[in-house]
């Protein structure tokens, strides 16, 4: 077990910066979730960890050692490949001891550590099959069993989840974290999901375009995102365009006004709020802002239910409601009330937006 650090780490591939100045620390036992869309560099991040990847500049730590030009298997860092990546033409048990044995464990060993590794993740006895005989779930644990088997310092799994239908992702994922928090191992997981990394992570990091956005607990960046591309990126989020005219008042580019919280600027600015934040009808009558909408239309999504209306001119706004009691949707072009207290919208500057 270890801390595991990133010092201002870039990675360029033909001048162009694939991962540009990345710093990062992460805390023994703890479990940090990248985040960003495909290809804002990731892999390449996990990668540079595992020591697959050299970067061009930057350093690497692993406990109080500098690993940066150390090669892979001098780092110990277990790592699940974004495909399983077993050898198809090896049993399972032979799958988990090749790390063993290019880690130089003695023979006697390996076998008691492959049952070992199989047990944590719920696979004792498969010892004998073949990748191709287990199903794409029980290969994934395999692959993290592997990776489990050489006592690894750092876990890295890179979208270790991605091959699974959506249920077995949500029991393989628990499954994961579980034993994670057991073995006490410090994880590094990536991931495009972001209902992915709010249920596994500690602190999750947002990344863009090489670039880390934000570092924060699950709630610092749901409730604070620091701007408006991680608002937008982790969990759900509408706009409103404007401009912030004096401290705590913002209006609209159709004219209508709202109170906000003091965001520090004046001018151009996006006013970014959550549709689960939002009242409609009852209860709405006391809350700092309060219009009359026009139903647009719905959305059933199950658990809850989302209501689009029109503010104003031209101003679209997102309610999400419980699916409770019947749940009833209302219906196109009903008058509603909505309300949201100023506390809910954070506005960012325009000129921020990349
Ligand atoms: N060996 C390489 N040579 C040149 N460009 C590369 C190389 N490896 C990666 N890249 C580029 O670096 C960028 C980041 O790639 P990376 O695999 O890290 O993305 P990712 O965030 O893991 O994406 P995904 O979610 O799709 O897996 C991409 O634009 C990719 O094309
Ligand atoms: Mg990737």
């Amino acid at each position: 077990m270890a801390q595991l650090e990133l010092k201002h780490l870039t990675k360029t591939y033909d001048h162009m910066p694939v991962v540009n100045d990345v710093s990062l620390s992460v805390a023994d036992g703890e479990f940090v979730v990248l985040i960003g869309p495909s290809g804002c560099g990731k892999t390449t991040i996990l990668r540079m960890i595992a020591g697959f990847v050299t970067p061009s500049s930057g350093v690497i730590s692993i406990g109080d050692k500098a690993v940066t030009a150390l090669p892979p298997w001098r780092r110990n860092c277990g790592l699940v490949f974004q495909s399983y990546a077993l050898f198809p033409h090896m049993t399972v048990a032979q799958n988990i001891a090749f790390g063993l044995e290019m880690q130089k464990v003695d023979k006697t060993s390996i076998g008691k550590r492959v049952e070992d590794a199989l047990r944590l993740v719920r696979l004792g006895g498969f010892e004998d099959r073949y990748p191709r005989q287990m199903s794409g779930g029980q290969q994934q644990r395999v692959a993290l069993a592997r990776a489990l088997a050489i006592q690894p310092d750092i876990l890295l799994l890179d979208e270790p989840l991605s091959n699974l239908d959506a249920k077995l992702r949500v029991e393989v994922r628990l499954e994961i974290r579980e034993l994670q928090r057991k073995l006490g191992i410090t994880t590094v997981l990536v991931t495009h999901d972001q209902e992915e990394a709010l249920t596994m992570a500690d602190r999750l990091v947002v990344i863009s375009e090489g670039c880390v956005r934000q570092i924060g607990t699950k709630r610092d960046i749901y409730e604070r995102p620091a701007d408006r591309y991680v608002a937008a990126f982790i969990g759900r989020s509408f706009f409103i365009d404007g401009q912030i005219t004096s401290p705590g008042n913002f209006r609209s580019n159709d004219g209508l006004h709202f109170l906000v919280e003091d965001s520090g600027f004046i001018g151009l600015g996006s006013l970014t709020l959550r549709p689960e934040q939002l009242t409609l009808g009852a209860g709405s009558e006391a809350l700092d802002n309060r219009f009359l909408g026009r139903v647009e239309y719905t959305s059933f999504l199950g658990p809850a239910i989302d209501v689009h209306l029109l503010i104003g001119e031209s101003t679209r706004v997102v309610v999400q409601f419980a699916n409770r009691d019947g749940g009833h949707e209302p219906n196109k072009d009903d008058q509603l009330w909505i309300g949201w207290a100023k506390t809910t919208g954070l506005v960012y500057p325009l000129a921020n937006e990349r």
